[in-house]
């Protein structure tokens, strides 16, 4: 089974990215093939500032290495390494109609917003299906806002194996996380565009300020019972815990008139720091040795890109171009 994903380098990644993402892409390193990118040719469409771009990347980098992408497993690699992309890219446009692109979710919304759109950001689904198909994936893991990109790609794969009477490319399906919202310091779902995000690797003074301004009712704990389930706290630390300290804080609310919830956001930030604390370290130390992560990058790219260059030759022997004279 052939798994993919790419990763926007979009700043600082918070436990929002973690729950929603990161952590699955982990996981399944270890069921199947696994291909992750850090899709900076993507980022392109939104960032126009080549320092920012190139530190963002490097960000993106060291918080997958950090958080324990092993590159035994997993081929990890940047994008733009594989320029092969591009060039399928304009093999499934001309397949495509305007319309299946007019209709992305994520189109109409920045158009909604008044952002004048390019023609980068519109035909951003069809580059994307191109990430997809070119390595033949089957599983694609990604949220929620994702999965009509993922629809797009199969409708290409289908008019593009229709139209040349082919079947170059394979079904890629969607795989959804397992969890559901990560509330953010305002109680809102944690969204870096919100300003309520807990970065991953927030630690000590920093992370306290954080989660200190998550709200909470003002309930008197010494005197009535604490609601877990309405709870913001207890919704982030159920993240964190095992079933029997799930239980264990569910009854500290609920029976115990000396907890309040200071006590629970102490015991969240020591979750956060148990579960982080060594990939905020190896964080760190990635990001002064840039030369390794690229070596990284590297050799993943040569991987992602083999398999690239086969499948477009692939494509284009089908739509009559054959393979390159040159
Ligand atoms: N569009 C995705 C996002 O914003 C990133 C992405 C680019 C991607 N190419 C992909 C995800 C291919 C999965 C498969 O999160």
């Amino acid at each position: 089974m052939r798994i993919l994903s790419g990763i926007q380098p979009s700043g600082e990644p918070h436990l929002g990215n973690y729950f929603g993402a990161i952590e699955q892409h982990m996981k399944l390193q270890s069921e199947g093939d696994a291909l992750y990118f850090i899709a900076d040719y993507h980022a392109l469409t939104t960032i126009h500032d080549a320092a920012r771009l190139r530190a963002l990347t490097a960000d993106v980098a060291a918080t997958y290495l950090a958080l324990g992408l092993d590159p035994e497993k997993a081929t990890f690699f940047r994008h733009s390494d594989v320029p092969e992309v591009t060039e399928l890219t304009w093999l499934l446009s001309v397949v495509t109609g305007m319309g299946l692109l007019e209709r992305a979710h994520s189109y109409k919304d920045k158009v909604a917003r008044n952002i004048n759109p390019s023609v980068g950001l519109f035909t951003y689904p069809a580059l994307m299906a191109a990430d997809i198909l070119i390595y033949k994936s089957d599983l694609v893991p990604v949220g929620k806002d994702q999965v009509q990109h993922i629809e797009i790609t199969q409708d290409m794969a289908q008019s593009f194996n229709a139209a040349f009477k082919t079947e170059v490319f394979v079904r890629p399906e969607s795989r959804l996380s397992a969890t559901p919202n990560v509330p953010g310091t305002d109680g809102a779902k944690m969204s870096k565009s919100y300003g309520n995000a807990i970065p991953i690797f927030a630690r000590g003074k920093a992370l306290k300020k954080l989660v200190g301004t998550i709200p909470t009712d003002s309930r008197d704990y010494t005197k009535e019972p604490l609601d877990p389930s309405t709870c913001k706290v207890f919704a982030l630390y159920e993240l964190f815990a095992d079933a029997e300290e799930k239980a264990a804080m569910q009854d500290s609310y609920v029976n115990d008139r000396a907890f309040g919830y200071g006590h629970a956001k102490q015991a969240l930030i020591a979750k956060i720091e148990e579960r982080f604390g060594a990939a905020t370290d190896r964080y760190e130390a990635l990001k002064a040795r840039p030369d390794d992560m690229n070596d990284v990058l590297r050799e993943g790219a040569r991987r992602a890109r083999a398999i690239a260059r086969e499948t477009v030759d692939e494509a284009r022997e089908a739509v009559g171009l054959g393979k390159m004279l040159v």
